[in-house]
């Protein structure tokens, strides 16, 4: 049985997993196992069986020469220095032709139109984009002097906030709203946000030398491509602004608590320490402010981070829609355990009309929902196609039997015990053909694997550059939340723990 996909534009079917970070994993339990796969490893419901449980792994090329000493160690002599830069460079040539062709091809895969669902790049646009960004990299690591390369690491989170700042600010907004050739002059732009203007100058000049607005003369700024998607983007701006601004207040911390605190457990992790307080991220948001006119009111913060969840999602979801057979589905149950207010059921409902919804979350959250569905997609809610229930996920699940149990972006805000809890509550509820689908990134180490597709000599074997986001949302979730990304493996020994198998996990060595 062949699943299909659909990448870029075109229709294709193969049993291809659609390129990106985000990887759909499906769980299905111990008790349904003895239902018979046929000769593809295919369940009854067409989930193809997870590889590494049909046999081993095979067609991965794993360099042995190269996969344990792909960095640059200071013994390397002069000619392998010579040579790694050389095949950095070819690499750079090579797969700047594959994203010419690609977007010769498909001229739309260059336009990214602001808040819209971002398409799904095709493979060969995709590995083409990591590798330039491994090379990039790899470059880096052989040419830069590296004290300079240490430095600038060093004060990198003063690239976050300046992004921090001109998003909060709205500046591309206000660009975009002035001349477009001739830029804005930063007097006007102090004048309209209030931000006296040499600080905002040198605030944008940070962010121009990262490639994110264009000085195109002295003191005039446009927006240039990449900041043209801070525009009418509401969902993505509030994740811009929001968790990244939590995060930074708990990252403050990360030093003391690695080298104070030596437990797993979940007290005294950076944000409670930043913040003074045993209260973990989930119930500070819960808690009520007090306004200057003594009136207590909703944290902002509860609102945006549900909204900001939307913006990340269609930045990183598209490829969970492809990635499963939901057409497949047809009028079944998706049951979006801690959905928030509903992102990947929003963008889901749309693409397949048949398919029903259950968006499950803490109280404060779901209410929120209805109101974000009536703009989004108030025919879906018209037509009764989606519920919203308030359902702790430590609790056992009270929607029996449902063919998908979706969980994104839940996972990895929670240590091993409390995922096991959580999938374990899920377990009562499963019925033969039920399965959990979860919607995480997945880690890759610069140490070759037989779990995923190896970089090509001599980058680094995930790419390095290229996966920087995932080890960054690592930190991020050990330093607000004790969560983690975890790797294919550990994902695989928590389901487990928990009665479940995996049945198919949609990685890119599958391409
Ligand atoms: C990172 S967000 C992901 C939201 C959503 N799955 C998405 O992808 O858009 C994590 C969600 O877990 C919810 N959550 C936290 N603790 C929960 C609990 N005990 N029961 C149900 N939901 C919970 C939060 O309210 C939040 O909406």
């Amino acid at each position: 049985m062949m699943d299909a996909y659909i990448c870029g534009n075109k229709a294709k079917k193969d049993n291809s997993t659609t390129p990106f970070n985000l990887t759909i994993t499906a769980l299905v339990h111990r008790r349904y196992l003895q239902i018979p796969a046929n000769s593809h490893g295919t369940l009854p419901t067409g989930v193809p069986l997870h590889p590494s449980i049909m046999a081993p792994v095979e067609n991965v090329d794993i360099d042995s020469k190269h996969s344990s000493s792909r960095f640059v160690k200071s013994s390397t002599s002069l000619s392998e220095r010579i040579s790694r830069l050389r095949a950095a460079v070819q690499l750079l040539v090579s797969a700047s032709e594959d994203v010419i062709s690609a977007w010769e091809a498909d001229p739309s895969s260059v336009i990214f139109e602001p808040g819209a669902l971002l398409g799904v790049p095709s493979h060969k646009l995709y590995n083409a984009r990591q590798t330039i960004e491994g090379a990039v990299g790899t470059c880096l690591e052989l040419v830069q002097d590296p004290r300079q390369r240490l430095l600038e690491m060093t004060y990198q989170f003063h690239d976050a906030r300046a992004l921090h700042i001109a998003a909060e600010a709205r500046i591309a907004e206000i660009l975009d709203k002035g001349d477009k050739d001739n830029g804005v002059s930063i007097q006007s732009l102090g004048d309209q946000t209030g931000i006296q203007k040499q600080k905002l100058m040198r605030i944008l000049r940070t962010l121009c030398s990262n490639h994110i607005f264009a000085e195109v003369s002295n003191g005039f700024f446009t927006n240039n491509y990449v900041s043209d998607q801070l525009l009418n983007n509401e969902p993505f701006l509030a994740y811009i602004i929001c968790p990244p601004s939590t995060g930074y207040d708990a990252c403050v911390k990360l030093p003391e608590y690695v080298f104070t605190n030596q437990s797993e457990s979940n007290n005294r992790i950076p944000f409670q320490l930043a913040r003074g307080s045993d209260q973990t991220l989930f119930e500070w948001l819960e808690q009520p402010i007090v306004l200057p006119d003594g009136t207590r009111s909703a944290r902002p913060e509860l609102e945006m981070l549900a909204l900001s969840m939307v913006g990340i999602g269609r930045v990183q979801g598209p490829p969970l829609h492809l990635d499963y057979p939901w057409d497949e589905l047809r009028d079944a149950t998706v049951v979006d355990v801690g959905g928030g207010i509903g992102g990947m059921c929003i963008d889901l409902s749309r693409k397949y009309p048949d398919l029903k919804f259950v968006v499950e979350d803490r109280p404060s959250v779901v209410e929120q929902a209805p109101e974000v569905w009536q703009q989004e997609h108030s025919a879906a809610l018209q037509a009764g196609r989606v519920k919203f229930i308030a359902h702790d996920f430590f609790t056992e699940q009270p929607i029996k039997n449902a063919e998908i149990y979706h969980l994104r972006y839940i996972l990895h805000n929670w240590s091993d015990q409390d995922c096991i809890r959580i999938l374990s509550a899920l377990v009562p509820a499963l019925g033969p053909t039920s399965r959990i689908l979860i919607s995480d990134q997945v880690v890759r180490t610069t140490c070759a694997s037989q779990h995923f597709k190896v970089a090509p000599y001599p980058l680094l074997a995930n790419y390095g550059f290229a996966h920087r986001f995932i080890h960054q949302m690592d930190l991020v979730m050990m330093s607000q939340v004790n969560g983690r990304e975890r790797t294919s493996e550990e994902l695989e020994v928590l389901a487990g723990k928990a009665g479940l198998e995996v049945a198919r996990m949609c990685t890119d060595y599958m391409q």
